[in-house]
């Protein structure tokens, strides 16, 4: 599939997604972000692929909304056009696992773009930061959320209102990264994580991001009987099956298609 503001290859059982506008540092507009759900989508339907890892360029995973777009918006326009969720959270509909790879800017929308992903591998180049402040608007995409919840009220505060962008090692320290590696390992190192993924047995990948996003959404309580209802659902499935029978008979599992 050729897309205008994307580049999509396919790895084995991995589906690589580059934002590229790189003339505007990846800024996310109506076109990309159309195109962006309907890659997300395809590869959430395509049986062959078992995960996904969205990535921008060197210099920009995407330096924010795109302001020459939204510069003269009113009230009106955003309300009746449903700016922005008509077309910035297909994400959150993904099933199976997406790694986030951020290399260079991730800013405001950008930097809640990269947050909508299961987890973050960062370049030491990678920095990120909410500098919605600075043009005068609050962050429309989750980042006063899903801040707080990532890394604690009085570090999201800092980040949202000081706007500073921080780099890649104290991502990671406050836990908006999982894993920081060098900027010339970035692809290898998602694609090598995404391929471990992609070779667990799918189903219970899916599963498990299904559990993990419950924990955002309930009580300490529910979360813990979704998890057991699932858990006890896996029991019978051919998944769990292969998986101890390899355990038990000292082989490695064949998960394909499971
Ligand atoms: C539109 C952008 C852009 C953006 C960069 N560009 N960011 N265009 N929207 N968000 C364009 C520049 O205008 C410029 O175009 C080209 O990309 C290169 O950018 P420079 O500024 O020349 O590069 P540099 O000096 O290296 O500075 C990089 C930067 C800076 C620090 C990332 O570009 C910057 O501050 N960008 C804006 C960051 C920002 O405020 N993001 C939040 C946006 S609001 P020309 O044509 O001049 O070469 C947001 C709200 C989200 O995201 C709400 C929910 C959607």
């Amino acid at each position: 599939m050729q897309y205008e503001d994307l580049i999509v290859e396919v790895h084995g059982k991995v589906a690589l997604i580059r934002l590229n506008r790189p003339k505007a540092l990846n800024a996310l507009n109506d076109n990309m972000m159309n195109e962006l759900g309907e890659a997300l989508a395809a590869f959430d339907k395509d049986a062959q692929i078992g995960c996904i890892v969205l990535t921008g360029s060197e210099k920009a995973f995407a330096a924010g909304a795109d302001i020459v777009a939204m510069k003269d918006y009113t009230y009106q326009d955003t309300y009746r056009d449903n700016y922005i969720t008509r077309n910035w959270e297909h994400i959150l509909k993904v099933r199976k696992p997406v790694i986030g790879a951020v290399a260079g800017y991730a800013l405001g929308g950008g930097c809640e773009l990269a947050m909508m992903c299961d987890f973050l591998i960062a370049a030491d180049t990678a920095k990120f930061g909410q500098p919605e402040i600075k043009i005068g608007v609050t962050p429309g995409a989750g980042a006063t959320q899903r801040l707080p919840r990532t890394i604690g009220k009085s570090k999201a505060m800092d980040l949202l209102l000081t706007a500073r962008t921080i780099d890649a090692v104290e991502a990671e320290r406050i836990g908006i990264v999982s894993r920081v590696v060098p900027a010339d390992q970035l692809i290898a190192q998602a694609l090598e994580a995404a391929d471990t993924i992609a070779a667990m047995p799918l189903s219970v990948a899916m599963m498990i991001k299904d559990a993990v996003n419950r924990a955002f959404e309930t009580t300490l309580t529910e979360g813990v009987n979704y998890e057991r209802r699932l858990f006890h659902a896996a029991f019978g499935t051919p998944a769990q099956r292969e998986g101890m029978s390899a355990f038990i008979e000292k082989r490695l599992p064949k998960f394909e298609g499971l």
